[in-house]
């Protein structure tokens, strides 16, 4: 049976999935890569890191494997990252990243002087801080010298497609992303290009996520023994992680609970956030989605736990914490790099709330998982004002591995969770794609219903899910109550 690579370019580290053209997982692999905060608020990663990471985990994951039975390759990429090359190809900085916030003043021009109206006319979107357009003012103002080489801009999958094949391409669901794409009509738009200062010579070659842009280079090939493999275009993390967990065509919905923390609603048709908290984008499935996003989710846990408990044993952690669900006094906003979805503020910081002399330590763990779940509910509450109307959800990511966690989604969502038989969407997304374009499935859909699985379904306890909508009412006062003191 043919088998395909999945890659999920993550933010703590890439994932490499092998996969049968069946959905059987054949092999996995993990590599790890720094992230550098250089100022409070902002983030960036080495291009070139991910690339001999990326060669790494290859030849890791393929060792033993029967090379010749791979096919395609492709990716799901953290979205957003702005990634700028010179005419020799040489990478001009580190890569912006998602989470970084540094353009306050840019997105504020964006939306403000520019204004949303035509923001959204041109886009489908208005400005947030993390997404690429404002970046590229940021660096024409701040870098000149910077800004003045760039012969290329790319987003990161489209980084190591570029170094994998040669091909200067992108797709629809990451380019969504850059604000610089008229997302309705699936095209570069000439206004932001104009506002951005840029030539669409500068932006990579527009593709659907199911489409080959090319083949693996000779060399690498070689290196890595395999022979004629087709690099397929891929999608953003979160919409590859909707195809992996099955997500596609109408009214399907998918919460990531990875670094960021996304809540995805799939749809035929375009739809435009009329209130501006969510984000309008196109689908890897030829479709569009609506999308929130938190910046801090399961990056809250292992913050809280690595750093401050100093201890990466979460399961000891969250151990017998399940009788206190509903019930903790305690609360935490997640806002650790500033916030997206819904509340846009580059400015809000995490914070703990109600404690008393008897709170504990599993108490405060608690409040870390529910705090990411309430901004969750957010994202929730505010694509039910955009008329959607969802009943069940879809779960996946790192934090989708925590059996307490999967219980707060259910109770705090009030809704069945339903568990992929993999949590790792992404990289099983990007490998679904990978089996669309090399033609083993005749579409995004058809390989979705023919190799996605759930393996279990959380439901929620009438009286927990009561309890902690009470909570979520508190929730909803306390960034009004704190905005602007941070
Ligand atoms: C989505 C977003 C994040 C990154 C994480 O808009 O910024 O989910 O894609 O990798």
């Amino acid at each position: 049976m043919n088998t395909y690579i999945g890659i999920d370019l993550g933010t703590s580290g890439a994932k490499f999935l092998l996969v049968a053209a069946d959905g059987t997982i054949l092999a996995e692999n993990t590599q790890t890569y720094p992230v550098s905060y250089p100022q409070s608020g902002w983030s960036e990663q080495n291009p070139e890191d991910w690339f001999a990471a990326t060669l790494r985990g290859l030849k890791e994951l393929l060792a033993g494997q029967e090379k010749s039975l791979v096919k395609g390759i492709s990716f799901g990429g953290q979205m957003h990252g702005l990634v700028v090359l010179d005419r020799e190809d040489n990478v001009i900085r580190p890569a912006i990243l998602w989470n970084d916030g540094r353009t306050e003043e840019e997105t504020r021009y964006l939306n403000e002087v520019v204004g949303k109206d035509k923001l959204s006319a041109w886009t489908g979107n208005i400005a947030f801080a993390g997404f690429t357009a404002p970046k590229l003012l940021w660096l024409k103002k701040h870098e000149p010298e910077n800004f003045a080489r760039i012969s290329k801009i790319m987003l990161p999958k489209d980084y190591l497609a570029y170094k994998l094949s040669g091909a200067f391409s992108t797709e629809l669901s990451d380019a969504s992303g850059m604000l610089l794409l008229d997302v309705k009509n699936r095209r570069w738009s000439p206004e932001m290009c104009e506002i951005c200062g840029i030539s669409e010579q500068m932006l990579p070659r527009l593709h659907e996520s199911y489409e080959v842009v090319g083949t693996l280079k000779a060399k690498i090939a070689a290196e890595l023994g395999l022979k004629g493999v087709k690099v397929i275009a891929g999608a953003g993390d979160n919409a590859a992680a909707a195809v992996g967990t099955g997500v596609v065509g109408e009214g399907g919905c998918n919460i990531s609970l990875g670094t960021s923390g996304t809540l995805f609603v799939s749809s035929e048709a375009y739809k435009e956030d009329k209130i501006n908290a969510l984000h309008s984008f196109c689908h890897a499935d030829g479709g569009w989605h609506l999308m929130g996003c938190i910046l801090s989710a399961a990056s809250c846990n292992s913050w809280w736990s690595d750093h401050i408990l100093q201890t990466t044993d979460y399961a000891a952690e969250q151990a017998g914490l399940e009788e206190f669900l509903g019930r903790n006094d305690v609360f935490f906003l997640p806002y650790l790099m500033g916030e997206r979805s819904p509340h846009n503020d580059v400015t809000a910081r995490g914070a703990f709330i109600g404690m008393r002399p008897d709170t504990t330590r599993g108490q405060m763990t608690l409040a870390v998982l529910e705090g990411v779940v309430f901004a969750l509910r957010d994202c929730m509450e505010a694509a039910k004002k955009n008329g959607a109307r969802i009943a069940r959800t879809k779960l996946c990511g790192g934090g989708a591995k925590s059996k307490l966690w999967r219980k707060i989604v259910a109770n705090v969502m009030n809704m069945p969770v339903d568990i992929p038989q993999t949590e790792q969407g992404p990289g099983f997304g990007a490998a679904m794609l990978a089996m669309v374009g090399c033609g083993e499935y005749g579409s995004v859909q058809e390989a979705a219903s023919a190799i996605v699985r759930v393996r279990e379904t959380v439901m929620p306890d009438k009286q927990i899910a009561a309890d902690y909508e009470v909570r979520y009412r508190h929730f909803t006062k306390l960034y009004p109550a704190l905005k602007g003191l941070f």
